[in-house]
Formats: C-alpha cells, structure tokens, sequence
C-alpha cells in the first residue's frame, strides 16, 4: 500500500488518531480505513466503494445506516432540551418514557431502570449495584464476581476484568482481585470426545460449582452472562445450559446478571437474549441497539429485591452515590424511545425470525463443507464461521499466522466489512433491517473471499493441497 499523501485524512489520522482495538504501530504504515457515509444496511468509504455492514458496525446499528425517524427525533430533542441530568431527582419526559418503555418490555419483572453511556459503564455500573446490595443486606463479604473465559462485558477496569478474553487483560494489569472466570459453554472446543451437548452443559454447570465452593460460596456475589457469547467467538451454550447454571447459582444465592448488550432487541430472534436463552436475570444490562447507535445510550435493569435494598442503603447514607453526568441524556434517550418505536411499528421480531432462518440456513448450507471451516454457528441474526487448520482435529490456525485479518482484508475487497474475532472466527450481526435478497449478496461476498484465502493458504503450503 502506498503511504497516504501528507494532508490527506489518513495522513492526519496517522498523526493524530489512536485508535481502539488497533495495532498501533503497523497503523503508522496501514493507515485508516475512512467511511464516509451509510445507506440502509451498506456503509461507503472515502474512495466511494460500497460495502454491506456484516456486523452493524459493531454489532449495534440495528436500522442501518439512514433511518431519517432517528435523526427528527434526535435534532427535535435538541431544540427543546438538549440537556439536562437526572441527578437529584431531576428528570425529563424522554428518560421517564424510555424507562417505562423498557420496565415494559423487561423479559422478567424489572423494577427500576438506570442509564449510562456505554455498555462498559452499564456492567461496571452493575458491579458497583452488587457490592452495594451486598453491603445493605448484610453480607459485607459476598463480593467476588464471576464472568466467563471468552466473555466480553467491557473494558472499563471492573468490567474489563469481568472480561475473559486475553487481549482485554494482557499489560493491562487486569483482571483485578475479585473478579473469576469460569469455562465458555462451547460444545465445539470444550466437550470431551463423544460427550453429549447436555452432558457438556451439566459439566459446565458442576465446574461453575467447584469454583464457587472452592472459593467460598459467601464471598460470591454475582455471575455475569451474555445469553449468547459476541466478541468472545458467537457462542450459543448448548441446550440445558442456562438452566443448569442458574441451578447453581440459586443454591447459593448468586445474582445473575444478563448483559444483554449485543443480545437485547431482537438479534436472537425475541427481544431479549434472555428469552431465548431461558435466563432469568436478577439485572440486565443492554446498550447498542437501545438506541441502534445513533447517541451513545445504555440501560441498567434491577428486580424489585435489588432495588430494594438499594433504596434503603441509600436512604441510610443519604444519596445514591452513583451515576453520571450523561445518565439519560435527553437527546439520547429520545432516539431511544423512537428506536424502540420503530421495532414495534416493523414488527421487528417477526421479521427477524422470517430472515434470521434464511441467515442461519444459508451459513451452513454454503459453510459447512468449506476445507478451512470447522464450525459454523449461530441464532437469529447472529452467527459466525470459525476458520480451522484441521477439520477432524477442531484445531485453530497459530495465531501469528493472522489468518483472521487476511480474511477480513478479502472480505473487504469482496464488498463486505465483516469483523474476525480470535481463534479466525468471522462474525454476523448485520444489520437487523438486512432483507434476504442482501444476505445472500453479502454471503456472496464472504464465499468468493474465502475461497481466494483457500487458493492462497494452498499455495502458500499452509494447508494441505487437496
Ligand atoms: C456483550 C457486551 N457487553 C459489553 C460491551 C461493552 O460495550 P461498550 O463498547 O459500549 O463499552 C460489549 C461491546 O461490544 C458487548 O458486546
């Protein structure tokens, strides 16, 4: 690739611009990849070529990239009251409706709804709801927290450290104490050889078991849980999963927190992950699609007995010491309430269960067989092909080899921005608005792309030649 010229906008982002979940010393040669604008479910760069949104950006902008409802709602709000707080008691009409609205839709009886602006500060905003409960109903030690290796809740220092994934913890100094991790529910890597899904499931639970005794089931106070993995590969426990664990976690009188950041408004096919998932949360969390991205928005759900106990500690100390600045941001919640809106008026739920079986099909149908494909996955509007070195053997590709990135290099250059997770796994969340006509173009784009990387990794002596 040639260097950007000087003045250009990669120049200047070069100069300028760190960026997350970057290299950031092959980014000083790389350079950006500049979108400048969006359509429907396409996203378009600087040079003017298209490209379908395989993951909605970051598994988040629900309606695509141009619904005009968002932007009247957004610059209406504006001009009435483009800010204010909800600290001490203050409020205002879009925070009070997307509460009701969300207290309405919860997949549990939900008490109270708090907000923030990012799922990172949703979950590390949880973590501090727990230790508080904990600390108002008496039990000062039950505090340690439990996520899940290759569970993704942020990058915050609390949630960060609830985060099992390797690149979140490694020079960062994370996880800090408190915070455990248990094993991922995946079948695929994690079962022994011939071992039934519902055994896994059971086994999964039993180790979740022996980490909270070994630890001391008084000093566990929560356990964390995506219904569906995301960032950590598009997980789906197997069938028994979540029951067997919340078993688990009752008998030792755990909470269980649903982050429903990616899973929350239709993506798995009911509107919240926990739905499909069987999962009973005792909080839940959910950000992204809340507002399909278009303000920066997250929600932090608590059942009536956490709520409780909340009021009352606060009642003692006298304020809820917690909260900030943005917290229900009027603007934001606004798009909110219309984004919520708009999935009731489209029926959203049954049109994701219309296309997200033609999704799901066709990533087996078209996958399944391909030589570098061990696993295809996924529910709903959620899926993922995970790249194998060995088929037979369920072994990944060696890390150095980058195998992910040249993926996403030749999706790209085949009119796909799709996103590779660790262990070479592409991702789907596209978004929830995509027709079938569009996944089909879209898969389209991945085949062709997958099979250029085959061709290349033959020549290249990486995999066997057929
Ligand atoms: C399940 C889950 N939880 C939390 C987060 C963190 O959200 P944010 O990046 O808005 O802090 C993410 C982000 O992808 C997520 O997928």
């Amino acid at each position: 690739m040639s260097p950007p010229l000087a003045n250009s906008a990669a120049a200047r982002d070069i100069a300028n611009a760190l960026h997350p979940y970057t290299d950031l010393k092959a980014h000083l040669e790389t350079g950006p990849m500049i979108i400048s604008r969006g359509e429907g479910v396409r996203v378009w760069d600087e040079n003017g070529k298209a490209y379908i949104e395989s993951v909605a950006g970051l598994w988040c902008a629900a309606l695509g990239f141009s619904n005009e409802r968002l932007v009247q709602a957004a610059a209406a709000q504006m001009r009435k009251l483009p800010f204010y707080h909800s600290f001490t008691a203050k409020s205002h009409e879009p925070m009070i409706d997307l509460s009701e609205m969300l207290i309405q839709r919860a997949p549990v009886p939900m008490s109270k709804v708090m907000f923030a602006n990012s799922g990172s500060e949703a979950n590390d905003s949880a973590i501090k709801m727990v230790w508080y409960f904990n600390n108002a109903v008496g039990r000062p030690k039950k505090k340690k927290l439990i996520g899940r290796i290759k569970g993704y809740h942020g990058i915050t220092l609390a949630s960060g450290s609830l985060t099992g994934l390797a690149v979140n913890h490694r020079s960062f100094d994370l996880p800090l104490a408190g915070f455990l991790h248990t094993v991922a529910p995946h079948h695929y890597h994690g079962a022994h050889p011939g071992e039934s899904e519902e055994a896994f499931a059971t086994r999964c639970a039993d180790e979740l078991e022996k980490l909270i005794l070994a630890e001391d089931p008084d000093t566990v106070a929560a356990m964390w849980a995506e219904p569906i993995m995301g960032a950590g590969g598009v997980i789906v426990p197997p069938p028994t999963y979540f029951e067997k664990i919340q078993a688990v976690l009752r008998k030792y009188d755990i909470l269980l927190v649903a982050d429903e950041v990616i899973c929350g408004f239709w993506r798995t096919g009911n509107y919240w992950g926990s739905g499909t998932l069987n999962m009973r949360p005792d909080i839940l969390t959910c950000a992204k699609a809340l507002s399909s991205s278009y303000l920066p928005i997250s929600a932090i759900m608590v059942n009536e007995r956490v709520f409780q106990a909340l009021a009352e500690e606060s009642h003692t100390i006298g304020t809820f010491g917690h909260g900030f600045t943005y917290s229900g941001h009027p603007v934001a919640a606004a798009v909110a309430v219309e984004t919520l809106k708009i999935y009731d008026e489209m029926r959203m739920g049954d049109h994701v269960r219309s296309v997200g079986p033609h999704l799901q099909r066709e990533l087996r149908r078209r996958f399944t067989n391909h030589e570098l494909v061990g696993e295809v996955r996924g529910v709903g509007l959620i899926g993922a092909i995970e790249l194998v070195a060995d088929k037979a053997g369920h072994k990944n590709f060696d890390p150095k080899q980058r195998i992910g990135a040249r993926l996403t290099k030749l999706v790209e250059a085949n009119g796909v921005i799709g996103r590779t997770l660790a262990g070479d796994v592409l991702a789907f969340s596209p978004p929830l608005i995509i027709t079938e006509a569009e996944i089909d173009e879209m898969l389209d784009g991945v085949g062709r792309a997958l099979d250029e990387l085959a061709v290349q990794l033959r020549r290249e002596k990486i995999v066997a030649v057929s």
